[in-house]
């Protein structure tokens, strides 16, 4: 739909330049018509509405290239938010096993995010970027405003004082014309170079802020993983009986020497050595009695 527009639209400069030929064609015989120059008048009118058509349809195709650029990470939330629900049918089953692999399960499952925080997160990161979708174009909007109001005063305002000041049946009427048109579309020009810059660095912004949204999504991602991670690996430790202590808040030793109570005895002092083997220089040792 939009190409065949731009078609539409190329066409149509094409023939307000067949146009313009044909007055200069005409100058100095004395012999332009009316007719002829509402005509000529009127190709550039429709010149003119096909270049705000133009702008318009580049800002709003800009627009909705950076949205949709903004909005792609929705997929990497859907992707975060499996990771959660499989973390959790992963630990569901452990918590059945018994009441200690269950408080286990419990005691680190708080250090996992919610899916609520981290789908809000990642929610705020994808706003805080489309929100700034209108800042993006403001320039160009402003730009495109600016241009529709010259042609609809400044250049049509010429026109008039041309009818006003001359016959129009007088070529000093089709040149007083013809130099409206040269001034308009100069003004044209200039401003369709002021769009091409500011759609530039609107191009600039975009990857900017889509960058900025990605190192936001990233961090969420890579804290909930992070946590997930670390939950795993605490939750792992508390089955291994790492953590079996109420009295050693504060203390965690890696080194755990499992030992089954039925082959302690107080009475034997050739009992099993725990640190036979072990490097003695190692901070701390937990004996894991079972
Ligand atoms: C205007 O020009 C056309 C062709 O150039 C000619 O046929 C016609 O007679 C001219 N009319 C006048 C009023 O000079
Ligand atoms: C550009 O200007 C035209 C005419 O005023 C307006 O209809 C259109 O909405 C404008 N487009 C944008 C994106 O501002
Ligand atoms: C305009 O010019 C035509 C012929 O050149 C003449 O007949 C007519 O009276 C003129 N009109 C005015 C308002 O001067
Ligand atoms: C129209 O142009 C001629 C020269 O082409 C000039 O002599 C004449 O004064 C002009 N008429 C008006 C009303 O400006
Ligand atoms: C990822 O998260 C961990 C733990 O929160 C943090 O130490 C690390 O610096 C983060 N990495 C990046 C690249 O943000
Ligand atoms: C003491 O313990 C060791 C190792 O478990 C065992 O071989 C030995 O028989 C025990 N001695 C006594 C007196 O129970
Ligand atoms: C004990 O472990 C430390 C660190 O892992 C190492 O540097 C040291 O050489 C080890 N000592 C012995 C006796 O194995």
């Amino acid at each position: 739909m939009g190409y065949i527009k731009v078609l539409a639209f190329l066409a149509l400069v094409a023939l307000a330049k067949g146009q313009k030929n044909a007055v200069s064609h005409y100058y100095g015989e004395h012999n332009t018509s009316v007719i002829r120059n509402d005509d000529y008048v009127d190709a550039h009118r429709r010149q003119y509405a096909g270049n705000i058509w133009f702008y318009d349809f580049q800002i709003n195709q800009f627009k909705e290239a950076y949205l949709e650029r903004v909005n792609s990470l929705e997929y990497q939330k859907d992707a975060l938010l499996y990771e959660l629900v499989r973390v959790d049918e992963h630990l569901y089953p452990i918590t059945l096993l018994s009441d200690f692999s269950k408080s286990c399960v419990q005691k680190y499952q708080p250090l996992i995010p919610q899916m609520s925080w981290a789908k809000s997160e990642v929610d705020r990161c994808i706003s805080a970027a489309s929100a700034q979708a209108n800042n993006l174009i403001s320039a160009m909007s402003s730009t495109n405003r600016t241009l529709q109001s010259h042609y609809a005063t400044a250049f049509e305002r010429e026109i008039n004082t041309c009818k006003n000041k001359f016959n129009v049946t007088t070529s000093n009427y089709t040149m007083c014309v013809a130099n409206a048109v040269a001034i308009s579309n100069t003004y044209t020009l200039n401003n369709q170079n002021q769009f091409s810059n500011q759609m530039q660095a609107a191009k600039n912004s975009a990857d900017v802020l889509v960058k900025t949204e990605q190192e936001c999504t990233f961090g969420i991602y890579n804290t909930t993983l992070s946590r997930i991670s670390e939950a795993n690996t605490r939750i792992d430790g508390c089955l291994n009986g790492m953590d079996d202590c109420t009295n050693c808040k504060g203390h965690y030793c890696e080194e755990t020497y499992l030992w089954p109570a039925s082959h302690i005895n107080p009475n034997n002092a050739t009992m099993n050595n725990p640190w036979y083997g072990r490097n003695v220089t190692t901070g701390c040792l937990m004996l894991n009695i079972f």
